[in-house]
């Protein structure tokens, strides 16, 4: 009886592993054509022959941004505006500067990711 219960509890552990993967994306990556009429849920991929180093990069979070406003506080964001190459991932990221006693005030992010 054990034994069963312990098969049956690896064999749902393992089936979940399974379908928690795509083991063959479609695609190595998405680079965002905001020139694109098409409407998607997130923008239209770039056509890879012309998708150039500069899609992946950013630069400018080493500056600090203009805190002088009620909050006392400045959030540069990096996403997939910034970036194309984040286009589809679900991932970006933010500078927060804070002023001594400045704040961020309370917020959420519906089905997305931030670091
Ligand atoms: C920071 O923001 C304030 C208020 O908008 C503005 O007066 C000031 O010129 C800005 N400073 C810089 C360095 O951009």
């Amino acid at each position: 009886m054990a034994t069963k219960f312990f098969l049956l509890a690896f064999s749902a552990l393992w089936a979940s592993r399974a379908l928690a993967s795509d083991p063959g994306q479609l695609q190595d990556f998405c680079v965002a054509d905001r020139t694109s009429q098409v409407f998607v849920n997130g923008f239209a991929c770039k056509d890879p022959k012309t998708v150039v180093v500069e899609d992946f990069l950013f630069s400018g979070l080493h500056m600090a941004g203009n805190m002088s406003n009620k909050q006392g506080s400045a959030v540069s964001a990096v996403n997939v505006a910034h970036i194309p190459g984040l286009n589809t991932l679900g991932i970006s990221l933010a500078r927060v500067d804070y002023a001594p006693y400045g704040q961020n005030p309370p917020h959420i992010h519906p089905r997305a990711s931030e670091i």
